[in-house]
Protein backbone atom coordinates (compact mmCIF):
# COMPACT_ATOMS: atom_id res chain seq x y z
CA UNK A 1 0.00 0.00 0.00
CA UNK A 2 1.33 3.55 -1.15
CA UNK A 3 2.26 5.98 1.86
CA UNK A 4 1.91 9.77 1.80
CA UNK A 5 5.31 11.10 3.18
CA UNK A 6 5.87 14.99 4.36
CA UNK A 7 8.96 15.91 4.30
CA UNK A 8 11.03 19.33 5.17
CA UNK A 9 11.86 21.33 2.41
CA UNK A 10 15.90 21.98 2.44
CA UNK A 11 18.33 20.48 4.27
CA UNK A 12 16.40 17.60 5.40
CA UNK A 13 15.15 16.94 2.37
CA UNK A 14 18.36 16.59 0.56
CA UNK A 15 19.79 14.31 3.79
CA UNK A 16 16.46 12.10 3.68
CA UNK A 17 16.50 11.33 -0.29
CA UNK A 18 19.57 9.40 0.02
CA UNK A 19 18.01 7.02 2.77
CA UNK A 20 14.85 6.87 1.28
CA UNK A 21 16.39 5.93 -1.87
CA UNK A 22 18.02 3.12 0.36
CA UNK A 23 14.41 1.87 0.82
CA UNK A 24 13.45 1.83 -2.84
CA UNK A 25 11.47 5.09 -2.66
CA UNK A 26 12.91 7.95 -5.35
CA UNK A 27 10.54 10.28 -6.47
CA UNK A 28 9.62 9.78 -10.56
CA UNK A 29 11.23 13.79 -11.13
CA UNK A 30 14.25 15.50 -10.11
CA UNK A 31 13.63 17.63 -6.93
CA UNK A 32 16.75 19.69 -7.80
CA UNK A 33 15.56 20.75 -10.96
CA UNK A 34 11.89 20.83 -10.91
CA UNK A 35 9.72 22.98 -9.07
CA UNK A 36 7.15 20.39 -7.94
CA UNK A 37 6.25 20.39 -4.81
CA UNK A 38 4.54 16.84 -4.81
CA UNK A 39 6.35 13.90 -6.54
CA UNK A 40 5.43 10.02 -6.79
CA UNK A 41 7.53 7.27 -6.25
CA UNK A 42 8.89 4.72 -8.88
CA UNK A 43 8.16 2.26 -6.83
CA UNK A 44 5.83 0.97 -4.45
CA UNK A 45 3.16 4.23 -5.33
CA UNK A 46 3.84 6.43 -2.47
CA UNK A 47 3.51 10.04 -2.80
CA UNK A 48 6.18 12.37 -1.40
CA UNK A 49 5.10 16.04 -0.44
CA UNK A 50 8.07 18.70 0.02
CA UNK A 51 6.53 21.67 2.55
CA UNK A 52 7.70 23.96 5.31
CA UNK A 53 8.34 22.09 9.04
CA UNK A 54 5.55 23.04 10.74
CA UNK A 55 3.29 22.42 8.03
CA UNK A 56 4.48 18.76 7.81
CA UNK A 57 3.08 18.15 11.26
CA UNK A 58 -0.03 19.41 10.39
CA UNK A 59 0.10 17.67 7.07
CA UNK A 60 0.20 14.21 9.65
CA UNK A 61 -1.73 15.02 12.32
CA UNK A 62 -4.70 16.12 10.00
CA UNK A 63 -4.22 12.48 7.76
CA UNK A 64 -3.38 13.60 4.70
CA UNK A 65 0.07 12.75 5.45
CA UNK A 66 0.63 8.95 6.69
CA UNK A 67 4.37 9.87 7.51
CA UNK A 68 6.08 12.76 8.09
CA UNK A 69 10.03 13.62 8.30
CA UNK A 70 10.90 17.23 10.13
CA UNK A 71 13.25 17.97 12.91
CA UNK A 72 12.58 17.70 16.65
CA UNK A 73 12.84 21.34 17.01
CA UNK A 74 9.44 21.76 14.98
CA UNK A 75 8.21 18.40 17.08
CA UNK A 76 8.84 20.64 20.32
CA UNK A 77 7.65 23.68 19.33
CA UNK A 78 4.82 22.89 16.88
CA UNK A 79 3.47 19.15 17.98
CA UNK A 80 0.30 18.50 20.02
CA UNK A 81 1.48 14.49 20.06
CA UNK A 82 -2.28 14.31 20.13
CA UNK A 83 -2.41 12.94 16.07
CA UNK A 84 0.86 11.04 15.68
CA UNK A 85 3.52 8.54 16.82
CA UNK A 86 7.30 9.90 16.85
CA UNK A 87 9.33 6.62 15.26
CA UNK A 88 12.57 7.02 14.59
CA UNK A 89 15.34 8.72 15.12
CA UNK A 90 16.35 9.49 11.40
CA UNK A 91 20.43 10.11 12.49
CA UNK A 92 20.52 13.22 10.41
CA UNK A 93 20.24 17.20 11.23
CA UNK A 94 21.92 16.35 14.51
CA UNK A 95 22.50 19.68 16.33
CA UNK A 96 21.59 21.90 19.71
CA UNK A 97 19.12 24.49 20.74
CA UNK A 98 20.94 26.93 23.13
CA UNK A 99 21.05 29.77 24.58
CA UNK A 100 23.70 32.47 23.15
CA UNK A 101 24.70 36.30 23.53
CA UNK A 102 27.44 38.47 22.84
CA UNK A 103 30.72 37.32 23.76
CA UNK A 104 31.89 38.20 27.14
CA UNK A 105 28.87 39.99 28.22
CA UNK A 106 27.11 38.80 31.30
CA UNK A 107 23.53 38.32 31.21
CA UNK A 108 21.72 41.26 33.06
CA UNK A 109 19.44 40.56 36.79
CA UNK A 110 15.99 40.78 36.39
CA UNK A 111 13.63 40.01 33.29
CA UNK A 112 15.78 38.69 30.55
CA UNK A 113 14.82 39.79 26.92
CA UNK A 114 14.88 36.57 24.75
CA UNK A 115 14.73 36.19 20.84
CA UNK A 116 13.43 33.50 19.20
CA UNK A 117 11.66 31.23 16.98
CA UNK A 118 11.00 29.17 19.00
CA UNK A 119 8.62 30.46 21.77
CA UNK A 120 6.97 27.85 23.53
CA UNK A 121 10.64 25.64 24.34
CA UNK A 122 11.92 28.88 25.20
CA UNK A 123 9.36 29.58 27.77
CA UNK A 124 9.02 25.96 29.49
CA UNK A 125 12.78 26.08 29.40
CA UNK A 126 12.73 29.30 31.56
CA UNK A 127 9.36 28.58 33.22
CA UNK A 128 11.16 25.22 34.42
CA UNK A 129 13.93 27.27 36.16
CA UNK A 130 12.24 30.32 37.58
CA UNK A 131 13.55 32.78 35.49
CA UNK A 132 11.01 36.10 34.65
CA UNK A 133 12.05 36.39 30.46
CA UNK A 134 10.05 37.90 27.57
CA UNK A 135 10.31 36.46 24.92
CA UNK A 136 10.22 38.24 21.36
CA UNK A 137 9.05 36.07 18.35
CA UNK A 138 11.50 36.55 15.25
CA UNK A 139 11.03 34.46 12.49
CA UNK A 140 14.99 34.02 11.51
CA UNK A 141 18.29 35.47 12.04
CA UNK A 142 17.95 35.34 15.58
CA UNK A 143 21.67 35.96 15.47
CA UNK A 144 21.10 39.75 15.05
CA UNK A 145 18.81 40.29 18.09
CA UNK A 146 21.14 41.38 20.51
CA UNK A 147 23.46 42.96 17.92
CA UNK A 148 20.80 45.54 17.78
CA UNK A 149 19.87 46.08 21.36
CA UNK A 150 16.00 43.97 20.66
CA UNK A 151 17.10 41.10 22.95
CA UNK A 152 19.68 40.57 25.76
CA UNK A 153 19.84 36.93 24.44
CA UNK A 154 18.77 34.48 22.06
CA UNK A 155 17.33 30.72 21.75
CA UNK A 156 18.14 29.06 18.48
CA UNK A 157 19.66 25.67 16.58
CA UNK A 158 23.47 25.48 16.66
CA UNK A 159 24.98 23.44 14.62
CA UNK A 160 28.87 24.45 13.89
CA UNK A 161 28.57 27.32 15.34
CA UNK A 162 29.71 29.23 12.44
CA UNK A 163 26.89 31.54 12.61
CA UNK A 164 27.02 32.91 16.03
CA UNK A 165 30.83 33.29 15.96
CA UNK A 166 30.34 35.56 12.69
CA UNK A 167 28.10 37.40 14.78
CA UNK A 168 30.30 37.94 17.67
CA UNK A 169 28.05 35.53 19.92
CA UNK A 170 28.87 32.51 22.15
CA UNK A 171 27.10 29.41 23.29
CA UNK A 172 25.66 29.58 26.80
CA UNK A 173 23.26 26.71 28.01
CA UNK A 174 21.93 24.07 25.75
CA UNK A 175 18.27 23.34 26.27
CA UNK A 176 18.13 19.80 23.99
CA UNK A 177 19.82 17.70 21.50
CA UNK A 178 17.64 18.18 18.16
CA UNK A 179 18.22 15.81 15.53
CA UNK A 180 15.64 14.73 12.35
CA UNK A 181 12.68 12.07 13.42
CA UNK A 182 10.05 10.07 11.27
CA UNK A 183 6.32 10.54 12.72
CA UNK A 184 3.58 8.57 12.00
CA UNK A 185 -0.03 9.58 11.76
CA UNK A 186 -2.14 7.52 14.71
CA UNK A 187 -5.07 6.45 12.20
CA UNK A 188 -2.47 5.47 9.50
CA UNK A 189 -0.38 3.56 11.97
CA UNK A 190 -3.85 1.48 12.46
CA UNK A 191 -5.08 1.35 8.77
CA UNK A 192 -1.52 1.16 6.84
CA UNK A 193 0.34 -1.36 9.53
CA UNK A 194 2.21 -3.62 7.21
CA UNK A 195 3.46 -0.16 5.07
CA UNK A 196 4.68 1.83 7.77
CA UNK A 197 6.10 -1.00 9.90
CA UNK A 198 8.23 -1.98 5.90
CA UNK A 199 9.15 1.72 5.65
CA UNK A 200 10.56 1.58 9.15
CA UNK A 201 11.98 -1.49 9.26
CA UNK A 202 13.74 -0.71 6.25
CA UNK A 203 14.88 2.61 7.48
CA UNK A 204 16.32 1.29 10.22
CA UNK A 205 18.79 -0.33 8.68
CA UNK A 206 20.06 2.41 6.61
CA UNK A 207 19.93 5.09 9.45
CA UNK A 208 23.58 5.87 11.13
CA UNK A 209 22.96 6.54 14.94
C1 LIG B 1 20.05 27.60 11.43
C2 LIG B 1 20.02 28.33 12.76
C3 LIG B 1 21.30 29.12 12.74
C4 LIG B 1 22.23 28.26 11.91
C5 LIG B 1 23.17 27.52 12.81
O1 LIG B 1 19.54 28.42 10.46
O2 LIG B 1 18.87 29.14 12.89
O3 LIG B 1 21.13 30.40 12.18
O4 LIG B 1 21.43 27.32 11.18
O5 LIG B 1 24.08 26.73 12.07
P1 LIG B 1 25.65 26.82 12.39
O6 LIG B 1 25.84 26.64 13.86
O7 LIG B 1 26.24 25.67 11.60
O8 LIG B 1 26.16 28.15 11.91
P2 LIG B 1 19.16 27.87 9.02
O9 LIG B 1 20.29 28.08 8.08
O10 LIG B 1 18.68 26.45 9.11
O11 LIG B 1 18.00 28.84 8.59
P3 LIG B 1 16.73 29.38 9.40
O12 LIG B 1 17.17 30.67 10.02
O13 LIG B 1 15.71 29.57 8.35
O14 LIG B 1 16.33 28.37 10.44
Amino acid sequence: MGLVIALNKGRIFKECLPLLADCQIEPDGDPNVSRKLIFGSRTGGHKLIITRSADVLTYVENGVADIGITGKDTILEYGSTMGFYEMLDMGIGRCKMMTAGPVGVVEPEGVLRVATKFVNITRAYYQKRGRQVAVIKLSGAMEIAPLLGLSDTIVDIVDTGNTLKANGLEARDTLCDISTRLIVNRASMKTKFVAVQALIQNLERVVRL
